[in-house]
């Protein structure tokens, strides 16, 4: 097999870039790329379980995965592992983490394995007709019509072939309730404030993907809730990642949250005593659901 780019260009209604995907290069590419490695980092061994329970589902003879939104790649990377004898075609619509993923795999020594595809997902996915596997995680609720990405899934998978569905309620949480003196509930406002605004950009966030699936005419065989809850001792990276989290929604709220919050937020990220790269009170939350569904067989008709 030999190691391969391709890039169909749309410029769909689907096309994010109001949320700064596609941009090559930009600042948040960067910072939206950081985040997506320390969650799979620090979330590593729930990735490995749902990879594991997919894995199960799809039996044997998994060659080739399309990871639909796949970022940075922690799902091309995680699905290289788990089925050693696939190929993984990266579907994105943004050219930026997209080059960083193909250099990533390449530096691993897995670039034969690895195909990129710039596209607007929610426009279907172009010349793919024989996925075993579709693992869509934390993107569908990005498209503009999830409808739309859901019936191009349906066509890229052969008969009886797979789709993953991994979506999570929002930003991670982090804080105690009284993490910032005067303040107490501080996270659970902002988090309140964030979701109104995620509303109005990303209308899907929290759709109920399993009924989407059986509309697109896919049969669900599992639908899996977990609230992940990490304790002390946390994982490395915990205190990087509250910071990053935490930053992005500063930034998100610049204007929309109250000043006096935004000001107590500023404390737990200006490191200073209260930061939360020093802190020792953190508990990790998040909510996390998988749900797969099949490609029905053909039916022979006569
Ligand atoms: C929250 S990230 C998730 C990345 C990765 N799947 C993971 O779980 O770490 C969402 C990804 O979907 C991509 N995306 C958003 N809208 C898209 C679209 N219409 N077509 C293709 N990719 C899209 C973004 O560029 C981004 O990389």
């Amino acid at each position: 097999m030999t190691s391969s780019a391709s890039h169909a260009h749309h410029h769909g209604p689907g096309h994010h870039h109001e949320h700064g995907h596609g941009q090559a290069g930009t600042g948040e590419d960067d910072a939206l790329a950081v985040v997506l490695d320390l969650d799979a980092e620090i979330f590593a061994p729930y990735l490995d379980a749902v990879t594991r329970r997919v894995a199960d589902l799809a039996g044997d003879g998994v060659t080739h995965v399309v990871d639909l939104g796949s970022g940075t790649g922690t799902g091309t990377f995680a699905l290289l592992e788990r089925f050693p004898h696939a190929r993984v075609t990266a579907v994105d619509s943004s050219p930026a983490l997209l080059a960083r993923l193909l250099d990533a795999a390449r530096a691993q020594g897995r670039g034969d394995r690895v195909r990129t595809l710039e596209t607007d997902a929610g426009a279907g996915l172009a010349g793919i007709a024989d996925a075993d596997l579709v693992w869509a995680s934390a993107s569908l609720h990005h498209m503009d019509d999830p409808a739309a990405a859901l019936d191009g899934v349906r066509a890229a998978l052969r008969p009886g072939g797979l789709v993953a569905v991994a979506e999570l309620d929002g930003m991670p949480r982090f804080l105690p309730d009284d993490a910032v003196a005067g303040r107490p509930g501080l996270e659970a406002r902002c988090r309140e404030a964030l979701d109104g605004l995620h509303a109005e950009q990303m209308p899907h966030m929290g759709a109920d993907w399993g009924a989407m699936l059986a509309a697109a005419g896919l049969l669900v065989e599992d639908d899996r809730t977990e609230r992940l809850e990490l304790h002390a001792p946390l994982p490395a990276g915990v205190g990087r990642y509250a910071h990053v989290v935490l930053d992005r929604i500063r930034g998100a709220l610049d204007g929309r949250a109250d000043p006096a919050d935004l000001a107590a937020l500023g404390t737990l990220l200006d490191g200073g005593p209260a930061d939360v790269r020093h802190r020792d009170d953190l508990v990790v939350r998040s909510t996390r659901r998988l749900w797969v569904a099949r490609r029905p067989a053909e039916t022979v008709k006569g």
